[in-house]
């Protein structure tokens, strides 16, 4: 039986980049695409992969807001149960964005943060039983360099006061290597890595920015390099055995990376975990 993947974000840049890879090492990868345009896309691209032993199955789901994301959880659940199995091997949390302005989700959480940081929180706690049941489980979380010129204010964690794009964007990219390390300890058995994939030339700087960041985004990508470059370092931590004493460390090109000083307080990615948890239940009382 091939290993099973889960990606979010497949439907562009580093996401799609990993499925392909993942296709082409024979995974049944189950992806997560937001538009029905953007799904037949992804089918279109992938196909000529498909006449290996591979499968692309796609679950259609918003990871900016709880509710959809608990939709996209039982989506991917379903998908396993058709199949009769109960393991995932690989999670990849890829699904990001940059948003300018302060955007609320109809549950009253900031878009960046619900997106970037609630969704991975949600969907890997609540996978951990189809984890568990993999021989070999891996998880990985896209960070960015950006975390290191981030901070934590457990006041103003969603960024309500003073909304600044990229301040927005630097700390959901923070908590995404504050997430892993909390994991990691939490659950030992399950390895989980955080990814800086570098500058990459992606569209993301051009979906949910002004005309003034999209041109920068344009600009600065330019020197960036293809997305198929971090994806081959992901899909090696993916399956590579010699990753697994690494649980919790934040990765550039495939080594190991100090990470901002201060995702190694234990009390901060511990406060941090809790609260994020009270977020999402809050989240969920207001459905
Ligand atoms: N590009 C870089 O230089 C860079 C550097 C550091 C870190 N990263 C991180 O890498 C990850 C991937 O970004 P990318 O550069 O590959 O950008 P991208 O091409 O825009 O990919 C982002 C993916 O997330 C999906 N997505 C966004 N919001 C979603 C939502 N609410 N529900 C479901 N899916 C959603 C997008 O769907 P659509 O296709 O429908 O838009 C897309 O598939 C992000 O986490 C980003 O922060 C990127």
């Amino acid at each position: 039986m091939n290993k099973i993947a889960v990606v979010t974000g497949a439907t562009s840049g580093i996401g799609l980049a990993n499925v392909e890879l993942l296709l082409k090492k024979d995974f049944d990868v189950i992806a997560v695409a937001r538009s029905e345009n953007k799904k037949q896309a992804l089918l279109e691209h992938m196909k000529p992969l498909l006449k290996r032993d591979s499968s692309l199955e796609i679950v259609m789901g918003d990871l900016s807001q709880t509710k959809s994301t608990l939709q996209v959880i039982e989506g991917i659940k379903n998908v396993l149960h058709q199949r009769e199995v109960r393991h995932m091997d690989v999670l990849m949390n890829i699904a990001g964005i940059v948003s300018s302005g302060l955007h609320l989700n109809d549950e009253g959480n900031e878009l960046t943060f619900a997106t970037n940081h609630l969704s991975v929180y949600l969907l890997t706690t609540s996978l951990i039983p189809y984890l568990e049941q993999a021989k070999d489980p891996r998880v990985l979380v896209v960070s960015s360099l950006s975390h290191y010129r981030a901070s934590i204010n457990f006041r103003n964690l969603q960024n309500f006061k003073c909304y600044n794009i990229l301040k927005a964007y630097k700390r959901s990219k923070l908590y995404n290597v504050f997430f892993v390390k909390a994991f990691a300890k939490k659950y030992p058995h399950l390895p989980i890595f955080a990814i800086d994939p570098g500058l990459v030339k992606t569209e993301i700087g051009l979906k949910n920015t002004s005309k003034l960041a999209a041109a920068i985004w344009k600009w600065r990508v330019s020197s960036g390099t293809d997305a198929y470059y971090p994806a081959s370092f992901m899909v090696e931590i993916a399956t590579d055995k010699t990753y697994i004493p690494f649980s919790g460390q934040y990765f550039k090109e495939g080594k190991v990376k100090k990470s901002n000083p201060i995702t190694y307080r234990e009390d901060l990615a511990e406060r941090l975990w809790n609260e994020t948890k009270d977020i999402i239940e809050k989240s969920l009382q207001k459905m």
